[in-house]
């Protein structure tokens, strides 16, 4: 389960990595042979129900992790840190992401950030955490530029390419790249070694990562450029709770199946 192998992928296979937040759905990713399990701070608007992820703290990372962790004993599972877990000091952004290892059974941690970061990544990396980086649009940053495409220039390009070797540098396993124009995050793959993970990437990083929620279509309001819907479980949930409401209600359920009699 070491992320070594993640890193030996690159140029090889490409990475299928998605996100869970639950033992049961943990499972199922586990049996279906996917690389990676992200338990993303995307559990604050996609199961906690916030608009965005900045309100998601460290005991909810951990409460969700612990349930993934149940749920996919054999695989790779990355924590994600919440917004002001590792943002405040390097000193406090080791230590919650020694929690989350320590309390969850994660395999690495993830945070957002590009150089400023790389100190707390090297610190985190000395003492025997691996990190993924998160560069692009950073969602823990909304507040501050929206929710922006990133990639978009040529200097922004240069500037992803930067933060990308400073997060190599020191010590990431592998990098996230959200919402990016697919040239510059074609140039980030290229000019790294350790392997790029794309959502709203374009077709050129290492692998790719999709929200579970999305990608399983449970809000059919949720339309976004960058998922595609294998899955229409808000309809197949929905006929399953109306069929039984109607059972309950025409007294079909329970059936002389489900009855316990006496001896
Ligand atoms: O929180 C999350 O799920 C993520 C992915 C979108 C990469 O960061």
């Amino acid at each position: 389960m070491s992320v070594a192998k993640i890193v030996k992928m690159k140029g090889k296979q490409k990475i299928v990595m998605l996100t869970a937040y639950d033992r049961p759905t943990a499972a199922i990713l586990e049996a279906c042979g996917v690389d990676m399990i992200l338990v993303g701070d995307s559990l604050g608007t996609a199961v906690m129900g916030y608009s965005t992820t900045v309100p998601v703290t460290m005991e909810e990372c951990i409460h969700h992790c612990r349930a993934v962790r149940n749920g996919a004993p054999e695989s790779i599972v990355v924590a994600d840190m919440p917004f002001l877990s590792y943002g405040v000091s390097v000193e406090e952004g080791v230590r919650n992401a020694g929690r989350l290892l320590k309390e969850t059974g994660a395999n690495a941690v993830k945070l957002e950030g590009g150089k400023v970061f790389a100190e707390s990544v090297k610190r985190m990396t000395d003492i025997g955490i691996p990190v993924m980086g998160h560069i692009g649009l950073k969602p823990q940053s909304e507040n501050l530029v929206g929710h922006r495409v990133a990639g978009r220039t040529d200097r922004e390009t240069e500037d992803l390419v930067e933060d990308a070797r400073a997060l190599e540098a020191a010590g990431v396993f592998s990098i996230v790249l959200e919402g990016t124009v697919e040239e510059a995050a074609k140039a980030v793959t290229e000019s790294v070694s350790v392997p790029t993970i794309g959502i709203g990437a374009g077709r050129f990083t290492d692998g790719q990562v999709l929200v579970v929620t999305d990608m399983l279509g449970f809000d059919p309001k949720a339309n976004f450029r960058h998922n595609r819907r294998y899955a229409d479980l808000h309809s197949v949930i929905s006929g399953a709770v109306k069929a039984y409401a109607d059972d309950v209600r025409k007294g079909s359920f329970p059936g002389e199946e489900n009855l316990f009699r006496r001896e």
